[in-house]
């Protein structure tokens, strides 16, 4: 089975716990795509948030009513893919350079799914670390941290210059606390593992589910 196969059965698993009417995040990346399609096919009736223009192009097409966060503010359920997945559950996100929104949106989300395919379960975590940081005093931030590559690109949708962070990752509480107090940077691309509650990955034709978070 390809990972393409990988990637639509962990969100054809995921868009069944879309019930009608909730509000429902939804994630940035080739996984969510799978997703989107996934949820249009069921035709659950639900509010959406999006967490990247992309996403919210691609969703609206599809027909899903996307509406600004605000209007929403709680969700019942966010749903999002990962590039790493360690097995006590943190993961690496932001790839895709939606990081920040994404992790916002997962925070204030009753439930966090996390959709992937087998390559993104890893032993450990590892670099890079995607990074937003704020253009003001961008030099200094950067002497801060260490080990810090830009993106090339333009600024991401709320202003942020993206980058990556490819310093020691064995630690992921640690570095996460230590790039959280930093001055300057705007999200990291740690995810702990109490913000999810369950985890769908599709080996195969076989789907595992973990709930890192205890909370199915
Ligand atoms: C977007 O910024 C990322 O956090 C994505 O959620 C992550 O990179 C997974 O993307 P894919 O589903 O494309 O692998």
């Amino acid at each position: 089975m390809s990972v393409e196969s990988e990637k639509r059965l962990a969100a054809e698993t995921a868009a069944e716990r879309i019930e009608a009417d909730s509000r429902v995040g939804l994630g940035t990346g080739t996984t969510v795509a799978f997703l989107l399609e996934a949820i249009a096919r069921r035709g659950v009736r639900a509010r959406f948030v999006a967490t990247s223009p992309g996403t919210e192009n691609a969703a609206r097409s599809l027909g899903l009513i996307v509406e600004p966060f605000d209007a929403l503010d709680e969700l019942d359920l966010a749903i999002d893919g990962a590039d790493q997945i360690a097995p006590d559950g943190w993961l690496v996100k932001g790839r895709g350079g939606a990081h920040l929104r994404e992790k916002i949106v997962a925070a204030s989300a009753q439930r966090f799914v996390v959709i992937a395919d087998s390559s993104k379960p890893v032993p450990s975590l590892h670099a890079p670390v995607p990074l937003e940081l704020r253009p003001f005093g961008l030099r200094a931030t950067l002497r801060e941290l260490g080990s810090v590559t830009l993106r090339d690109g333009g600024p991401s949708p709320d202003g942020g210059v993206l980058a990556d962070y490819h310093g020691d990752v064995s630690s992921p509480r640690e570095l996460a606390e230590r790039l959280a107090s930093t001055p300057g940077v705007s999200a990291h691309g740690l995810f702990a593992p109490d913000l999810v509650s369950e985890i769908i990955v599709a080996t195969g034709e076989t789907v595992t589910i973990t709930t890192p978070g205890g909370q199915l």
